[in-house]
């Protein structure tokens, strides 16, 4: 299955401009001027342009054409050099073998079923150089996202703008399917001025979540050894709930 990120490819950096907190930790990654990279699932660049700032071999790829329409045009407006491919995290095919590959802020989580993440991941093990390092991020929900009410929109987060005056108050509603381990959420995007709503936009996407645990295995099954676990971006906690990253090598 094959989910339309066009549709919200305009909301996505007024959703998601506040966050930030992982970019120092991918900047961190890029341990040489010269380093391949390869980012799959590149969305409108909110990763891709502060990497791109101190390398000129990334390679930024994604299946939305408008999600990279934008990261084009933002690249350009800076003058930076990087390789846009609209393209299949599942089945891709480039001419480089890289030295990272990411999968930022879950990227990964829209391949829905098994068979579509062991495909991603085949794809990945032919385009890693044997010591390179793939980093995933996933969200594992926690037990109170469990027990939310389906029908209900809780509020995720509100963020003011004071340049241009503008409100952004996003809500969200998600139904959780146990069986098949797909979350299904509806955002709402209120933009107002003034206290007054001036905009709403919905997008619908669903995600699928994996224990843990369960990610190890899939990696291990492809390939993949986890070498390391970071829990929010700031310190090594196994097991915890919400953002974390999966630091994997190549099993040769
Ligand atoms: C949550 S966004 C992450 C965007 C960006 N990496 C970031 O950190 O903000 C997920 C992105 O994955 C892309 N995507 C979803 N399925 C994909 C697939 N099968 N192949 C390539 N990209 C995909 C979507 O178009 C979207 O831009």
């Amino acid at each position: 299955m094959t989910i339309n990120y066009d549709i919200w490819a305009n909301l996505y950096d007024t959703v998601y401009e506040d966050v930030v907190d992982d970019i120092p930790y991918y900047i961190d990654q890029i341990k040489k001027p010269d380093y391949e990279v390869l980012e799959l699932g590149c969305g409108t660049g909110r990763v891709s342009i502060p990497i791109a700032e101190i390398t000129s071999n990334l390679t930024a790829l994604d299946l939305s054409t408008q999600m990279v329409t934008i990261l084009k045009e933002k690249s350009m407006q800076r003058g930076l050099l990087l390789d846009c491919v609209i393209g299949d995290m599942r089945s891709f095919a480039l001419d480089s073998k890289f030295d990272l590959v990411i999968i930022p802020f879950r990227g990964f989580q829209s391949l829905l079923t098994v068979s579509d993440q062991e495909q991603c991941l085949t794809a990945i093990h032919k385009h890693l150089k044997h010591d390179g390092k793939v980093i995933v991020d996933m969200f594992f929900p926690s037990l109170e996202m469990f027990d939310q009410d389906s029908r209900v929109f809780y509020d995720v987060k509100k963020i003011y703008d004071e340049a241009s005056g503008r409100s952004t108050l996003v809500k969200h509603k998600s139904s959780f399917d146990t069986h098949t381990q797909v979350i299904q959420t509806t955002l709402v995007v209120e933009i107002s001025r003034a206290g007054t709503v001036t905009e709403t936009r919905y997008a619908d996407f669903p995600l699928r979540y994996t224990h843990p645990r369960e990610a190890e295995y899939l990696f291990l099954n492809n390939g993949f050894m986890t070498k390391n676990i970071i829990n929010n971006f700031t310190n090594s906690v196994e097991y915890q709930t919400s953002e974390m990253v999966f630091e994997l090598g190549k099993i040769t």
